[in-house]
Parts: structure tokens; sequence; C-alpha cells
């Protein structure tokens, strides 16, 4: 995707505290990330290190108490809520770790969900949920609701879901945290093929090892910093 800097993401001294318990938690201090666009990005880490915060960050879900965050060049801080709300919707599409899929829906209907928020027609719509099913391997599972599908399946689901909106930036916090090293393994290889195939750019929160393998650099933190990697500024 082009854009001024060449960078999808940039976060700049970025740090978080949470408040709510009598101890306050830095879960991030001072983090400087730039990752390019189209690149595929593992960050790794222990429980607890903030590795959640920083993709919540990145994805402008989460405010950060101090720093910068640009997403294409463009400053989140200058966006009121609902120009970021829009902007998030349009550019970021988001994988879970619980796959976080609507219960009372079907799999085309979640794999739609995004494009029905951005108002678009239901004629535009079917089509497009259909194909991305189908590049997921689940088009004869289009009418199963979650649980009707087994975890690799829902998390199939949900890259489908995060795909079909063109977003160009993929987020997606330990999507193999829920499932057997088999269904895992499909999983890692589909976000990878698919956004290669789409351009996109991955950045993949893990702790497994072999997900980390596959992407084009691992950043590693700990108690809140960046202990490698692409730290710049
Ligand atoms: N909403 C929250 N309120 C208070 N503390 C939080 C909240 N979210 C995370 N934390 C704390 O911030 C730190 C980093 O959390 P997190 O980013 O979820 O780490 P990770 O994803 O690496 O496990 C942890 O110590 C966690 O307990
Ligand atoms: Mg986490």
């Amino acid at each position: 995707m082009a854009h001024p800097n060449g960078h999808a993401v940039e976060l700049h001294h970025v740090s978080k505290v949470y408040r709510q318990g009598a101890i306050p938690v830095r879960a991030l201090d001072g983090v400087s990330l730039r990752v390019p666009a189209g690149a595929f990005v593992a960050i790794m880490g222990a429980s607890g290190s903030g590795k959640s915060t920083l993709l919540h960050i990145a994805a402008g879900l989460t405010t950060p108490d101090a720093g910068d965050v640009s997403l294409f060049g463009q400053a989140l801080q200058r966006l009121s809520d609902d120009e970021l709300t829009r902007f998030r919707r349009e550019r970021v599409g988001l994988i879970f770790q619980t796959f976080n899929l609507l219960p009372t829906m079907t799999a085309l209907e979640n794999v739609g969900l995004p494009l029905l928020i951005q108002g678009k027609p239901l004629a535009h719509i079917r089509p497009r949920a259909l194909a991305l099913l189908d590049a997921v391997g689940l088009s004869d599972r289009r009418d199963h609701r979650p649980d009707e599908l087994s975890g690799g399946q829902q998390q199939r689901v949900a890259i489908a879901r995060a795909l079909v909106h063109d977003a160009p930036l993929l987020l997606a916090d330990e999507p193999t945290g829920n499932l057997d090293s088999r269904a895992g393994k499909d999983v890692l290889g589909l976000i990878r093929d698919l956004a290669r195939q789409h351009a996109r750019t991955v950045i993949l929160v893990t702790h497994a090892p072999d997900a980390a393998a596959i992407a084009d650099s691992v950043v590693h933190l700990a108690d809140g910093r960046l202990v490698d990697g692409l730290t710049g500024q």
C-alpha cells in the first residue's frame, strides 16, 4: 500500500500505565517500533510483558499515556473519536486468541460483518464474504454457527473476517493459543499465505517459536520494553 513514509506502523516512545489496582502497572515503557508496509513481524514475550497492550495501541483500540502512534503516516492522536473508529474499521483487521465470533451468526454472516458495519450493500457483501470463506477452505461451512465449528475452523472464519474489508494491516493476538498444534500450524500458514497474497502488513503476537519462524523479523518484549529488533529512533 502506497503512503508517504513507507511504514505501516510507527510507535514512538509509547508508554501505557494501568491504574485500576492499588499499584499502577507499567504495561509499556517507552516502546519505539517501526513496521515497514508489507512486512510480517512477530512479537514475542512472556505473559504480562505487554504484547496485547502494544497490539491494542497499534490498532487504535487503546490510547497510550505518552508517545505517538501513526498508521500509514496518519497520527492517531490527531483523529477525533469518530474519525479514529472509521479509520480503524477501514485499515485494521484483528484476529484474537478467542476467535470472537458472534455466536448467533453463521460463518458467512460473521465474515461479512465488517462490511455490514461499514454500510456496504448486501449485494456486495455476500459474494465477497463467500470468496473469503472459500480462501480459508470453509465454503461448505457457510451456514454453520460458531458452536458447530472446531476451534481451528472458527479461527479460519475469524481470519476471513479480518481480511474481508481489504484492511492493509492485520493484527493477530496469539491466534493459535487455543488450538492444537496441527490446527495452529494451519492457521499460521493461512495467515502467512493470505497476507502475502493480498500484500498485507502483519503483526503477530505469539508464544510459539514456530510462529515466529515464519515472520520476516521478530521483536522481543520484556516488562513493557523492547529488548531488540526493529526499534526505530
Ligand atoms: N485493562 C487492564 N487493567 C489493568 N492492568 C492491565 C490491563 N491490561 C493489562 N494489564 C496489565 O498490564 C501488563 C501487560 O499486560 P498485557 O499487555 O495483556 O500482556 P501480555 O499480552 O504480554 O500478556 C500486565 O501486567 C497486565 O496485568
Ligand atoms: Mg496478551
